[in-house]
């Protein structure tokens, strides 16, 4: 299961960093690296920086950092063999089959392809069997055709429970796997958990089938059946109709979320190929920053009834927390977008689009029209209820202007509610202990780290200082370490920050390598960081020396007995007072 280690470099030679995050994250240049938002906490302004000459990222605000294979194992939430994998395939590097784990492998493409294989045969039902009849006319009645149909290769699971395990059984696959296949009740393992329901394929980002949405077309009850969870599907990440959608998105720079797998259908219907929808929960953050990949902003289609006001709600939240512009479109008369769609046609569905309430003023009005807005109590309230919003906005400059909008919708003066929102934001949470942990940290670096740090992120400098520096010389932990991991490269001939960092054995020290090498701050004056750090170091270590030197011969010369032992020692101190006024010497 392990990758060979001329894999991961050929991987680090073909594929640059900034290529990789620029799949997730937007970037910017801004002198030799770049900068965007980071995906593993909520930011408005970017303060992850990508340095393509190191392939390093560092994040200035939650400090994550590491290499291309750190980052896309924390973006997907795989391990370490996943990342490599999928950067092997990237860089058209083949892997050994022999360094994957083949039984996880094996699972998890044969649960692929029976996902497959079962969408063409629900799909088969539907558009060319007599028994997903009903389910056409329900569609078309719905105003949804063959077009939509094929779009999103819908289907029809027969009112037969059994026929799907016959099928499969037929097809050769093992009880066992159609147990953990998610589409049979635990129960009865013959028994398909889908029957007389039209079905919607679910597909991950890349177009898989990873689940399906069944719907009921007989008022049975539940409206919706979904499978449950498995290695390929965590709901939390996927979003219905987004593969379909990636292209339109991408193009407007503009996504629609909306509540259902009809309404998902509707805005394509439409000409509006960028609606997407969770699926059946709330929006999280993954998705939301799944969108932030494709996307500047949001425009979140929510039924006017409670529930839809409680999706939007948090809808915006998250999008502010990922940081796209988001607004809110409210379909009138609580219908929802396929309702008015077939009732109204595509250009209302496209009308909605065109005049949606920014997503703060969209707040303000509902909390208004919940507390109202006479009277100082009911005013209050609405600042109460907006506080935590109008806090987590980074942007002094968009805060102000949320500010004086509730103001001006309250009647109230600016420096009123900025007060009160203020006096809610006295009681909130101190600083965390993380970042109170790396003050700490910073404060520790002394001269041997902080030379060492200065080498490994300029590894070139190694040879000057193993020619003055042993490993003795240093006192520091961690120092050593780095001399270590540096001193294993530069005898293996690999002497380059890719092959120094998997040789440092603690986390933490690597975590400090990825902050220094992205703050830069050795980066300037190396030459003369080094030479600094190595003389304060050598000069520390002879005088140490020195000192336990002239202890002994203090000791022998007592003795009075031993004159050829004081005599070697005596040239030994010559010796150092000579490297001493050398090294100093080096200094001017
Ligand atoms: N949903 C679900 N399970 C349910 C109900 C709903 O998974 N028991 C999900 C489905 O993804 C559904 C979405 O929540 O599409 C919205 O639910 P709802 O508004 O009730 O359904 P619609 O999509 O509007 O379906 P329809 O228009 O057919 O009523
Ligand atoms: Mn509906």
């Amino acid at each position: 299961m392990r990758i060979p280690e001329g894999t991961i470099e050929e991987i680090n030679q073909r594929i640059n960093i900034v290529d990789l995050v620029q799949d997730f994250v937007t970037l910017e240049k801004r002198g030799s690296r770049y900068w965007g938002l980071c995906p593993f906490h909520s930011e408005k302004t970017p303060s992850m920086s990508v340095d393509p000459d190191k392939n390093l990222f560092y994040c200035f605000g939650c400090h994550k950092g590491g290499t291309m294979f750190t980052f896309l194992m924390e973006v997907e939430h795989i391990p370490f063999v996943e990342a490599a994998e999928k950067l092997a395939e990237r860089a058209g590097i083949e892997v050994p089959a022999g360094d994957r784990d083949p039984e996880v492998e094996r699972g998890k493409r044969a649960l692929n392809d029976l996902y497959s294989r079962i969408t063409s045969s629900f799909h088969y039902f539907l558009t060319r069997h007599k028994t997903g009849e009903k389910a056409r006319e329900y569609l078309s009645e719905r105003g949804f055709g063959a077009e939509a149909i094929e779009r999103f290769q819908l289907g029809f699971a027969p009112e037969d429970r059994r026929w799907l395990y016959g099928f499969l059984r037929q097809k050769n696959y093992s009880d066992d796997f159609l147990a953990s296949s998610g589409l049979f009740s635990k129960k009865y393992p013959h028994v398909s958990i889908f029957s007389n329901r039209l079905i919607f394929p679910i597909r991950s980002p890349g177009g898989d089938v990873v689940a399906f949405g069944g719907r009921s077309i007989d008022g049975r009850e539940p409206k919706y059946i979904n499978s449950p969870e498995t290695e390929l599907y965590q709901k939390r990440r996927i979003l219905f109709g987004l593969s379909r959608a990636v292209k339109g998105i991408q193009k407007y720079r503009r996504v629609v979320v909306v509540e259902g797998y009809f309404d998902v259908m509707a805005f394509f219907e439409a000409g509006l190929p960028i609606a997407v929808a969770p699926l059946g929960t709330a929006l999280t953050e993954e998705q939301g920053r799944v969108m932030r990949r494709y996307a500047d902003r949001v425009t979140l289609v929510f039924d006017d009834d409670r529930a839809g006001l409680q999706a939007a709600r948090r809808g915006i939240e998250i999008m502010e927390k990922v940081g796209m512009q988001c607004d809110v479109a409210v379909p009138h008369g609580g219908k929802d977008p396929a309702d008015i769609l077939l009732n109204e046609g595509s250009n209302s569905l496209q009308n909605m689009l065109k005049s949606p309430v920014n997503g703060f003023q969209f707040l303000v009005q509902k909390a208004g029209e919940q507390h109202g807005t006479s009277g100082a109590e009911h005013k209050s309230q609405v600042v109460k209820d907006l506080a935590p919003y109008v806090q987590s906005i980074d942007s002094e400059v968009k805060r102000e202007d949320i500010i004086k909008y509730l103001a001006d919708f309250l009647q109230v003066e600016p420096k009123a509610v900025l007060h009160d929102i203020n006096a809610i934001k006295q009681g909130k949470q101190p600083r965390s202990e993380g970042q109170q942990a790396v003050k700490e940290e910073k404060k520790r670096i002394g001269t041997d780290l902080f030379l060492m740090l200065a080498v490994v992120v300029n590894c070139s400098y190694f040879g000057d200082v193993r020619r003055v520096i042993g490993i003795d010389d240093l006192q520091d932990e961690d120092a050593r370490e780095l001399y270590i991991a540096l001193e294993e490269a530069y005898r293996s001939d690999e002497l380059d920050i890719d092959h120094v960092i998997p040789r440092i054995e603690s986390e933490r020290v690597q975590h400090l390598v990825f902050e220094k090498s992205a703050t830069g701050e050795y980066e300037e004056n190396v030459d003369a960081i080094v030479k600094d750090g190595i003389r304060n170091i050598k000069v520390r270590s002879l005088r140490t020396k020195r000192q336990t030197l002239l202890e002994k011969i203090k000791k022998v010369e007592k003795k009075g007995s031993d004159f050829g032992v004081l005599k070697e020692l005596l040239s030994e101190k010559m010796f150092l007072d000579e490297e001493l006024i050398r090294i100093k010497g080096d200094a001017q």
